[in-house]
């Protein structure tokens, strides 16, 4: 398992996918807001890549996030979009409602960083979300992240399109310690 301060970043566990499927997947608009595809529902029991981990699958490494204190489950965290010729990867990360707001998206962005720079030796992460989703902006923010655009009108999230902010962090600007 990989720690931070509050959260681990661990294997996908079998009980994990009802929890995940029912309080993340399961809701319309959250999905439909961080992830970039239509919404459909998960049939329980099925081999559904949001859920059900490939080992194989080179370019996408998905964590269940727990808390470090009793270790419980509290959402998603992917480096995916792997590219080890341009050394980079992409961010993803989705918390159990419940689990929103106590910093553990912050630590979370942390300990992906420590897995790509450390572990996978990547030069580049890069994190694309809605302009208005101020949380995981400022997550994204406080690990060094840097706003490098808009994407404008990229998003059709619920009956309309909504720009996206792309970030991006380099190895050499990685300060591992500091969330300023
Ligand atoms: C986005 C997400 C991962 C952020 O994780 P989080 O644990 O809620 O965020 P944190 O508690 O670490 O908060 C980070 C910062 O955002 C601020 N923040 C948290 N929730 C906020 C909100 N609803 N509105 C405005 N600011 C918010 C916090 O105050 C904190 O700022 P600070 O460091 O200046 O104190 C989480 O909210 C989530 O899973 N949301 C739904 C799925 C999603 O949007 N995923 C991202 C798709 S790209």
């Amino acid at each position: 398992m990989l720690t931070g301060s509050k959260v681990g970043l661990r294997a996908r566990h079998e009980d994990d996918i009802p929890v995940l499927r029912t309080e993340l997947y399961d809701d319309v608009v959250n999905s439909s807001r961080a992830e970039g595809r239509p919404w459909r529902p998960i049939t329980p029991g099925s081999e559904d890549s949001r859920l059900v981990v490939d080992d194989k699958e080179q370019g996408r490494v998905p964590f269940s996030v727990v808390e470090l204190d009793g270790g419980t489950l509290v959402g998603t965290a992917t480096l995916w979009g792997i590219d080890d010729h341009n050394r980079s990867a992409h961010i993803g990360l989705a918390l159990l409602p419940s689990s929103r707001g106590k910093g553990y998206g912050t630590d979370a962005v942390a300990v992906l960083c420590h897995y790509g720079f450390v572990v996978r030796g990547l030069q580049r992460l890069q994190i694309e979300t809605l302009s208005d989703n101020a949380a995981m902006l400022r997550s994204a923010e406080r690990n060094g992240f840097v706003r490098e655009g808009v994407l404008r009108s990229s998003a059709w999230v619920m009956g309309e399109f909504l720009d996206e902010v792309l970030l991006g962090l380099l190895v050499q600007d990685w300060k591992p310690d500091s969330k300023s």
